[in-house]
């Protein structure tokens, strides 16, 4: 989050995002690609937002529908308000067709333009442009950028005093201005005002027949000339094709990374683990290799969740403890609770404190107490095991039909011996217990013993006769030499 200036209003910010995205190749609008599990455009939002930003404005053509009902979906219904630019006819046009959404708001109110495809513009850069507009008696402020390999940009065009006349577009430039060094990077503070005035006087003639955005500059030199300000490349470098989008997915995930590790979580290979935006991880938490955070996914303080574990929607509290390799989805984890190695909690698995649940678990729909534990083998489905109950090794929670699925209850301190099936709907009273390789089918009362399998018997002396057969016969040439 951004301090807010005392004097500072809420800017109203317009987010360009009609664009066709060609060169994504892909049937999905380019600003719902997901950078670290968020979709393109939601990182500029998220950035206006935390600079103090009032109403947000996306302005959408291509894909309309689908990137309205995302924003829908993630802001709530019409928290970020849609501007329809039907015909993409260029950057000013595109932010004249959000003009009537704002026609009821003052002049003085300054108008914040970001692009929807580049999402690595920090919140504290949007509040800096937001200042250095109020404070340009122009009223025009925009982000400038030195990029590290040629790129097709804008080139500011200043007069020897270093006010700024024009940008020139690349496709506009002579030989000269390309070797400008400083490129417009795409992102505006204005004046409503201004805004409104300006861009009634853009006209199309240029290299691409388009109403440039860029020729507001232009007309700020009139008043003065706009404020530069001047952006790392890798902060504003917008994303064309897929190579980009893993460029800048990269940049993105080692800032999460190393705003993380500045708030106390360690990371024992940053490189090699993957964590979206959003995702809180508590203090002194440890991250192994290779771990994947997805989604909703919260950790709590002290937790370690060791190497290859990947989680997607899950809620892990404090103190907890995912061995490698554990793979879970839609699940909450409690505190000082242990997982895997090799562990799988399908969707609405639920382990209490102090549970345990060990190598070769399958949980889903399970809620596993206090204290209880499956350490070894087990499939547990639709089932409640209850505080400090045992479920040993092979022990399979038998809860589909064919037709539905049926629930088992496994009381408090219940002990379900190894290689057990419940069949399901079957509750296992609290403190009973099951002998191993027992089929209950029957409700089992407390406190009792479950036993369905058969009775041993012992031959005496018959694996000794057996041998002695076989070797008999093979001497004989009677059987087949193995
Ligand atoms: C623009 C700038 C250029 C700057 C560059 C930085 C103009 C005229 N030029 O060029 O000076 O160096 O960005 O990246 O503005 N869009 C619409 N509707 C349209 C056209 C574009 O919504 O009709 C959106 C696009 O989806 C994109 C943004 O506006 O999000 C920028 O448009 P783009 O075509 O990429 O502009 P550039 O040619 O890159
Ligand atoms: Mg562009």
């Amino acid at each position: 989050m951004v301090a807010r200036h005392m004097s500072r209003p809420a800017p109203i910010v317009l987010i360009m995002a009609a664009g066709l995205g060609t060169r994504m190749k892909s049937d999905k609008a380019k600003v719902l690609h997901e950078l670290a599990g968020r979709p393109m455009i939601a990182w500029a939002i998220e950035a206006a937002r935390a600079a103090g930003g009032g109403r947000v404005v996306a302005i959408l053509g291509h894909q309309l529908d689908a990137v309205k009902a995302a924003l829908d979906a993630r802001y709530g219904a019409g928290a970020i308000e849609v501007a329809l630019q039907a015909e993409q006819k260029g950057t000013g046009h595109a932010v004249a067709s959000a003009l009537p959404a704002l026609a009821g708001e003052p002049d003085d109110r300054i108008v914040v333009i970001l692009s929807g495809d580049a999402p690595l513009l920090r919140a504290e850069r949007v509040a800096q442009l937001t200042d250095a507009c109020a404070g340009n008696p122009a009223g025009l402020a925009l982000l400038s950028t030195v990029p590290d390999r040629p790129m097709p940009y804008g080139r500011l065009v200043r007069d020897g005093a270093g006010t700024l006349l024009r940008i020139v577009e690349h496709a506009d430039a002579s030989e000269e201005e390309r070797r400008l060094p400083d490129t417009n990077a795409g992102f505006y503070a204005i004046r409503l005002g201004h805004l409104r005035a300006d861009l009634a006087t853009l006209r199309a003639d240029n290299a691409k027949g388009e109403l440039y955005l860029t020729d507001l500059v232009a007309r700020a030199a009139g008043r003065g000339g706009a404020a530069a300000l001047d952006a790392p490349f890798e902060e504003v470098s917008g994303i064309n094709d897929r190579v980009d989008l893993a460029a800048v997915d990269a940049v993105a995930r080692r800032r999460i990374h190393e705003e993380l590790m500045r708030a106390g979580v360690t990371f024992a290979a940053p490189a090699t683990t993957f964590v979206d935006a959003d995702i809180p991880i508590g203090r002194d938490a440890w991250i192994g290799p290779g771990v994947v955070l997805r989604g909703k996914t919260s950790i709590g303080e002290r937790a370690r969740v060791d190497a290859g574990c990947v989680l997607t929607d899950v809620a892990v509290a404090a103190d907890a403890y995912l061995k490698p390799y554990t793979v879970a989805t839609e699940a909450v984890i409690g505190a000082r609770a242990e997982t895997g190695p090799f562990t799988h909690l399908r969707p609405r698995s639920r382990l209490d404190e102090d549970a345990r649940v060990g190598n070769f678990v399958e949980t889903k729909k399970a809620h596993i107490m206090a204290g209880a534990k499956a350490n070894h083998l087990a499939y547990l489905g639709a089932v409640s095991v209850g505080a400090r109950a045992n479920v040993g090794a092979g022990t399979i929670t038998c809860n589909y039909d064919g037709f539905a699925k049926h629930h088992t209850t496994i009381e408090a301190g219940a002990f379900i011996g190894s290689d057990s099936q419940l069949v399901a709907p079957v509750t296992i009273g609290r403190d009973a217990y099951v002998g191993s390789g027992t089929t209950v089918t029957k409700d089992v009362p407390r406190g009792a013993l479950a036993l369905s399998r058969v009775k041993q018997v012992n031959v005496e002396g018959w694996a000794d006769r057996y041998r002695e057969a076989q070797s008999r016969r093979k001497k004989d040439g009677g059987g087949r030499a193995e």
